[in-house]
């Protein structure tokens, strides 16, 4: 062989290993952090509806798509393994402070977090208000285990890590990715307890598709995240208020609800039938507690449409605070957060309307 064609060779190599390299080094650092739910869930039979879920680690989790080394530079950590109706405010606390610090430390371009589909909703708003830089946060589980017959996890996975490896994911606030649909973290439900195509924005629709890893946003979150806010943590918040959901009924007995307005609370989400409304003797109960200071915010059980200001019910009068499109469960996460800034009524009003 002469010298000149082997030359050739050498060159030919040397471009090969500098470009995979090139492309490694450019690839997005993007850190999975695993919480457990049915995405690390096993069941015996691959056509039967019993599993458990969270028994996988995130090693095993992340191995079961090799695919996702071609999209981004992997990393895995646990910060818990639980099905998600076990959620509590300490792991969102720990996952707030992670992900705060990953990004302050320069350590992740963006953040998946797989987790369970009961609660994710409730994670990806909390994170919402917490997350004090504008990259990429997605969460994202599965409704099948991986044992199952056309599990949904693996795509999830690989397409919420494109979803977060995507550059113009940046400053679109938290965000769920499920189906091939991407939401934004405050209009996002659970809207089907087994279906795979179970989460929905009613309000606002999907903002965006990813398709086998191909993201097209059609729309920007209509509200604000909180890295522009005076709602970030502390660095070491340990906890946050206690903040109570009621769901309202006809004949709701009145004293249970002042029961649990008497448990030391600090706040309570009263879920009322239609536009919030709670019936005259829960009203009585309601204007008596927020006299006594409880901070009452009215939502509704209602799944479409914003609980609206001083309508059927005179709230600056009660000084009750109106949710305004979001759910309980949200209302309830921002007024925990919002409890602990120590503000007055209407600036807790205005973060209803804001965030
Ligand atoms: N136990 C449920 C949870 O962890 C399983 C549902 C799921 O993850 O899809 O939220």
């Amino acid at each position: 062989m002469n010298k000149k064609f082997l030359n050739k060779i050498i060159i030919c190599h040397i471009f090969l290993l500098l470009s995979v390299s090139l492309a490694a080094v450019a690839m997005p650092k993007i850190s999975v952090l695993a919480t457990g739910g049915t995405i690390a869930g096993s069941g015996a039979s691959s056509t039967g509806s019993a599993y458990k879920a969270a028994v996988s680690p995130v090693e095993k989790v992340i191995a079961a798509v090799p695919e996702l080394s071609n999209i981004a530079k992997i990393s895995g950590e646990q910060i818990c393994n639980i099905s998600s109706q076990d959620m509590k405010v300490e792991y969102w606390l720990k996952l707030a402070a992670r992900i705060n610090q990953l990004f302050r430390l320069g350590l992740a371009d963006g953040v998946v977090i797989t987790h369970g589909t009961d609660t994710m909703e409730e994670t990806a708003y909390f994170l919402n208000l917490t997350v004090a830089y504008d990259k990429p946060v997605i969460l994202t589980g599965s409704m099948r285990p991986g044992s199952a017959l056309s599990a949904d996890g693996a795509m999830n996975l690989y397409n919420a890590v494109a979803v977060a490896a995507a550059p113009n994911s940046i400053n679109k606030g938290v965000m769920v990715v499920m189906n091939d649909r991407v939401y934004s973290a405050r209009g996002v439900k659970k809207c089907d307890t087994i279906n795979p195509a179970a989460f929905s924005d009613q309000e606002n629709g999907p903002i965006g598709r990813v398709n086998y890893g191909k993201v097209s946003f059609n729309a920007r979150p209509d509200k604000r995240h909180t890295y522009q806010s005076a709602l970030k943590l502390g660095i070491f918040t340990a906890s946050l208020p206690e903040v109570a959901i009621i769901y309202g009924y006809a004949g709701i007995n009145s004293e249970i609800v002042e029961a649990i307005c008497n448990t030391g609370i600090k706040g309570l989400v009263y879920a009322g039938v239609g536009n919030g409304n709670p019936s005259e003797e829960v009203l009585a109960v309601l204007a008596k507690a927020s006299e006594n200071g409880l901070t009452v915010v009215r939502a509704s059980r209602v799944p479409g449409g914003p609980v609206t200001l001083d309508a059927e019910v005179d709230d600056t009068k009660y000084g009750f605070i109106v949710s305004d499109s979001l759910t309980p469960q949200k209302s309830r996460i921002l007024l925990m957060l919002a409890l602990q800034k120590n503000l007055a009524k209407p600036a807790i009003q205005q973060l209803f309307f804001d965030y």
